[in-house]
């Protein structure tokens, strides 16, 4: 967090009061106004930190100059910065899951995959699962797990996968990034992970000499929506998938493993871009991604900082279907609801109307 700022204490009552005082019926009519999230409209109007510039915004839709409301004990907010960002992020929903504590269930595709890396010859895999699934959260997943410390992971989180983790190097490809369309910036990014000298001309032919056979250590190159790779970038042709799966079968002495993740198996993706290249009939194992176990959705809505009444757990179990994303979404409504002292189902309602746009995981499902 930046700069934050949050309302005193003794101005907390009438910051409150302003708001009806202002036409705002309810904290949702203001945050959707003013196109803030309700969390942080929540936490202005209850005395916690929140960002300066929505702070001062806040402040004047109602009706008050910030610094005639902001605590200007700047002591006393740096520790409400730090719990804030907790709580906010107590449910992420919409961007990748990061943070390997923040990172729940798949533990049987986990063990297929690092089953495949852990041992010499490295083997490839493909991740599938339809959008907002959650295919890139578990490829940094992979990528992170097993080098954050015991202490950073939640209690009983498993992270010893490999036998030497430290081994291993990790290079993440995000094909939605659209640097990535350009090979010789691809290829660039691949010899830098690599700690290898990038020639001026980073042609297919000199990249391949500079990795030539060097490949001592453990490496898994994880390529993140490879479709859209295949959809946008025409320099990423056939020749260029040819040469990887050169690499890795031929030049990389078994060191070398692609994992990758895509709507569909890498074979039905290629026939549908019009490629031909033999890359794509690599992946041996394919880890099909949906929605989450009930076990796997109870954990992560145990989760939550405040415990929710099972009547609101079971509530939130059938309205998601277990959809990670969707649970993450009530979850996020709930705990909103109670930290503002709320009583009714408005959450509820709230919760549905902000999964609705996602329906189509519940629909195909
Ligand atoms: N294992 C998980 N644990 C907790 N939440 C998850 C998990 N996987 C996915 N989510 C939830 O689903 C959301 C989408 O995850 P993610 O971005 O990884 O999906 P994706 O399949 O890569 O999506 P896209 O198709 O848009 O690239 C996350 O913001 C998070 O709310
Ligand atoms: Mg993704």
């Amino acid at each position: 967090m930046g700069r934050s700022l949050r309302v005193a204490p003794n101005n907390l009552s009438k910051v409150k009061a302003a708001l009806k005082r202002n036409g705002f019926p309810s904290q949702s009519v203001l945050a959707m106004e003013i196109g803030l999230s309700r969390a942080t409209v929540s936490s202005f109007l209850n005395g916690r930190p929140i960002d300066y510039l929505n702070f001062v915004e806040l402040s004047e839709r109602l009706g008050y100059n910030w610094q005639e409301i902001a605590d200007r004990l700047e002591e006393n907010f740096k520790q409400d910065a730090i719990q804030v960002n907790e709580a906010d992020s107590a449910f992420i929903a919409g961007s990748p899951i990061l943070h390997p504590r923040k990172f729940f269930g798949r533990q049987r595709q986990l063990r297929r995959l690092f089953d495949l890396i852990k041992r010499h010859p490295l083997q490839n895999a493909a991740v599938i699962g339809k959008r907002r699934s959650g295919k890139t959260s578990l490829l940094r997943y992979l990528e992170k797990i097993t080098i954050t410390p015991q202490e950073e992971l939640r209690f009983n989180q498993k992270s010893d996968w490999l036998p030497n983790p430290q081994m291993y190097r990790w290079i993440f490809v995000d094909f939605q990034d659209p640097r990535m369309e350009s090979k010789e910036h691809l290829l660039s990014h691949i010899l830098n992970s690599l700690h290898l000298p990038i020639p001026d001309s980073c042609t297919l032919e000199n990249f391949m000499d500079v990795v030539g056979d060097t490949l001592s250590q453990p490496t898994v190159i994880l390529m993140d929506e490879v479709a859209v790779g295949l959809e946008r970038c025409p320099e990423l042709d056939d020749s260029f998938w040819e040469s990887l799966r050169s690499w890795t079968s031929h030049y990389a002495g078994g060191n070398l493993a692609f994992i990758l993740s895509t709507p569909e198996s890498p074979m039905d993706l290629a026939r549908h871009n019009g490629r031909s290249s033999p890359f794509f009939n690599i992946f041996g194992y394919t880890a099909n991604i949906g929605a989450f176990s009930e076990a796997e959705a109870r954990e992560l809505i145990s989760s939550s900082p405040i415990p929710f009444p099972e009547p609101d757990v079971e509530w939130i179990l059938n309205e998601s279907r277990c959809w990670p994303f969707l649970v993450q979404i009530l979850c996020r409504e709930r705990l909103v609801s109670i930290e503002d002292g709320e009583t009714g189902d408005e959450w509820k309602r709230e919760g549905l109307e902000q999964i609705q746009n996602h329906r189509y995981c519940l629909e195909e499902s």
